[in-house]
């Protein structure tokens, strides 16, 4: 059996959706918080249900005990670690959230794993926050990381810390997964490219943080579900036990191309308000993904040109259907 934390999440909906289509056993736990719409948790939900081999697990993985009564430890083959608390500003506001969810989350996962006599390994996500602000890449697995540009970015990093001791320690073998902004359908309504597509649909203005030069490496999340799901079969060998993927597109888009894209699908354009970057923005992300495709063929090759569209086509489809 595998678990999945943050199942009714996006990256964990489309996890488990691929998992459970290879035929796995998936305990999702999710503690469905509001920080989005919780419909759309639902919503994703309603499908994973559906689905043979599905089981819907309502807790709080912050709260160890709430975890080890609601999972069957003896039963634990692979643990994939998705929820967090998300989103670099919001961190800003609530930052006893990403303590909670992020830190004492991410401890109580590794515990889990300590406790389950079957497991094989651990995957877990952090982030491509942890380079902090570069204006130079690609950046790779190998480059320092000790410049958190935000305390969300911290708390990931603290995250791949806390791993690499327990690896060391108790010998828990982990991936750890460097994202770079995952997009697609069913995706978050707290992201940019929510957003955008959103305030377009409607003739709203859009406004650009870092007057619209920022930019991101755009990963279609479709392109990352197969990686992930080959990182299940295949366990850390004793040589590296706990290695660290970027798992990015790695090819980088501004801000302004990503409403270019949006504009012309939606068929209008909008004004644009410049405004200055965000306390925790960082200037541009661009993954090297050598490490992932040599070990696990990880080949992206959904650029923002097609990725969006369909982002587009689920959206507008979503918005008729959920009120
Ligand atoms: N989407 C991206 O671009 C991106 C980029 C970098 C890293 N990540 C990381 O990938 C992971 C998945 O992100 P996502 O985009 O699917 O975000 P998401 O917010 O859609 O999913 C996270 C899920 O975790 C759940 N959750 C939060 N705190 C919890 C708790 N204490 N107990 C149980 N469940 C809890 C939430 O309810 C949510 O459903 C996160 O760890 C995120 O930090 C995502």
């Amino acid at each position: 059996m595998i678990v999945v934390t943050g199942a009714a999440g996006f990256v964990g909906f489309h996890i488990c959706r691929a998992l459970l289509a290879a035929g796995a056993d998936v305990d999702g736990l999710d503690s469905l918080n509001a920080y989005y719409d919780v419909r759309l948790k639902h919503k994703r939900l309603e499908i994973l249900n559906a689905k043979q081999g599905f089981r819907f697990i309502h807790c709080d993985i912050s709260k160890p005990a709430e975890v080890r009564a609601a999972v069957d430890t003896n039963a634990i083959e692979v643990i994939i670690h998705l929820a967090a608390q998300a989103g670099v500003r919001h961190s800003i506001e609530a930052p006893f959230a990403y303590e909670e969810a992020n830190l004492r989350g991410h401890l109580s996962m590794l515990e889990l794993a300590r406790a389950a006599p079957r497991l094989s390994h651990m995957l877990y996500a952090s982030s491509s926050s942890v380079y902090g602000d570069r204006a130079e890449g690609p950046f790779r697995e190998t480059d320092r990381c000790d410049h958190p540009n935000s305390l969300y970015a911290a708390t990931k990093r603290s995250c791949e810390l806390l791993s690499e001791s327990y690896s060391r320690l108790y010998g828990i073998k982990q991936y750890g997964l460097r994202f770079f902004t995952i997009y697609g359908p069913w995706g978050r309504p707290d992201m940019a490219y929510w957003l955008f597509s959103e305030a377009i649909c409607e003739g709203r203005p859009v406004q650009l943080f870092g007057e619209g030069l920022l930019r991101r490496d755009f990963t279609f999340v479709g392109d990352v579900a197969p990686a992930i799901l080959a990182m299940t079969t295949q366990a850390p060998g004793d040589d590296a036990p706990h290695e660290i993927f970027n798992l990015g597109n790695s090819k980088t888009s501004s801000v302004l191309d990503l409403i270019g894209v949006i504009e012309r699908n939606i068929g209008r354009t909008v004004p644009h308000i410049l405004a200055p970057a965000q306390p925790g923005d960082v200037t541009s992300t661009c993954a090297d993904i050598t490490r992932a495709r040599a070990r696990f063929g990880f080949d992206p090759r959904v650029g923002i040109d097609v990725g969006i569209p369909q982002f587009l086509d689920w959206f507008k489809h979503y918005r008729q259907n959920i009120d």
